[in-house]
């Protein structure tokens, strides 16, 4: 890797999430300005043995402070940074080979189904899918079916159901598996689930590190440099790389993510209680509320509950979709972990099918609290006619 112009790679572990966010990847040096301009490169001049040669393999200024940032974050050995969620998702997967054994859960992001789906069908994986709750089973399938991979989403997409990590990596480790945590829902301040035993802690950066809704991006920060280097082999050779413009507005994202976090979970535990309170309501799929099954565990294993839960109503899926036409704040949109407040009926997706039909998941952003509920109101008085 190059010297020339080098952000301070060296961040300070001993310093907080807070601090680590806004002081990563800053050049060094007096003179230099506070974060690095976009580095759009590929081709870099020849000179000391080990500088940058190609940016597909070596990376640039603005990719590597991003990294750094992450890795620092996570408490990983390195961390790569990818062009989005599902080219981060896909790098480790296709560490997997043919035939190989894979634990995945029941209840996770369906583009993460596709892939298991496809490599069942075209490289023999065999898949096993169980319930991310299920601790037990969990335990019990990793000893019996020795898997090459252990995949776990935990807050999952969109049932915000919470996986026992400590548990399941403990035991993996044992039998030799690999474990992958799908970590974007609790992001790395409130998750980090390399210290909780995982070999990857995979990120879709498009969502909460962004923060903005205007780039696609993915992690993977990892423990072993073994495995790190053979995820970066995968990234050359695939050329899923981020732009140097995305490394440069995730980074941008990550300066201000603890703020709008601790904002905008304050905001989800509020409206978790109000909705759980309205006669409209039929279940709230939170794991900031009491009443969740996976309260404790979630107590024990994150920094806090975030920002996205969903929620089920009386009437049907069509009623639901001509209620959120009533939205005024929050945006009727699929994606989620922006500064907007967004919702989402899952059931209407592709792959998300055997979702109850009035699920609606809701992240949410920046806005007044109160904004929020007054629009949330709306929708809860138009579906209560269905009562
Ligand atoms: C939990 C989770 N993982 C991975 C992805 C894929 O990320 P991307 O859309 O950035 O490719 C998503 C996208 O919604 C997601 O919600």
């Amino acid at each position: 890797m190059g010297e020339t112009n080098r952000s301070d790679s060296a961040v300070n572990v001993a310093m907080r999430a807070e601090t680590v966010a806004v002081t990563g990847g800053r050049p060094a040096g007096s003179g230099q300005s506070l974060n690095h301009p976009i580095h759009l490169a590929s081709n870099f001049r020849h000179g000391a043995p080990g500088g940058r040669d190609y940016s597909r393999a070596d990376g640039t200024d603005s990719t590597h402070a991003l990294e750094t940032t992450v890795a620092a974050l996570e408490s990983a050995e390195e961390a790569l940074a990818f062009g989005s969620g599902m080219a981060a998702v896909s790098a480790v997967f296709d560490l997997m080979p043919t035939g190989a054994g894979i634990l995945a859960p029941a209840d996770c992001y369906q583009g993460v189904a596709a892939v298991l789906d496809h490599g069942v069908e075209h490289l023999g994986w065999n898949v096993t899918r169980l319930a991310t709750a299920d601790t037990e089973r969990w335990l019990e399938a990793i000893q019996t079916t020795k898997p090459d991979l252990v995949w776990v989403e935990s807050p999952s997409n969109p049932l915000l159901t919470i996986a026992d990590v400590p548990a399941i990596c403990t035991v993996a480790s044992q039998q030799g598996a690999l474990v992958a945590v799908d970590n974007t829902f609790a992001t790395p301040l409130l998750q980090r689930p390399l210290t909780l035993g995982a070999t990857f802690s995979v990120h879709s950066a498009t969502k909460f590190m962004g923060g903005h809704s205007d780039l696609l991006a993915g992690v993977v920060a990892v423990a072993d440099q073994s495995v790190a280097d053979r995820l970066r082999q995968r990234r050359t050779l695939t050329g899923a790389n981020i732009g140097a413009l995305e490394a440069f507005l995730v980074l941008r994202g990550l300066r201000t993510l603890p703020v709008r976090l601790r904002h905008s979970q304050a905001s989800a535990v509020e409206l978790a209680k109000r909705l759980q309170a309205s006669s409209t309501v039929t279940a709230v799929h939170y794991p900031g509320l009491p009443e969740h099954p996976g309260f404790e565990l979630a107590e024990r294993t994150l920094d806090g509950p975030g920002a996205v839960l969903s929620f089920e109503t009386v009437g049907s899926g069509a009623d639901t979709d001509r209620a959120l036409q009533s939205l005024d704040v929050i945006v009727a949109a699929t994606s989620l972990g922006g500064v907007e407040t967004t919702a989402d009926r899952r059931a209407r997706l592709v792959g998300q099918e055997s979702m109850p039909e009035s699920l609606v998941r809701l992240s949410i952003g920046c806005e007044h609290v109160d904004d929020i509920w007054a629009d949330l109101v709306k929708v809860l008085e138009l579906l209560s006619r269905n009562k």
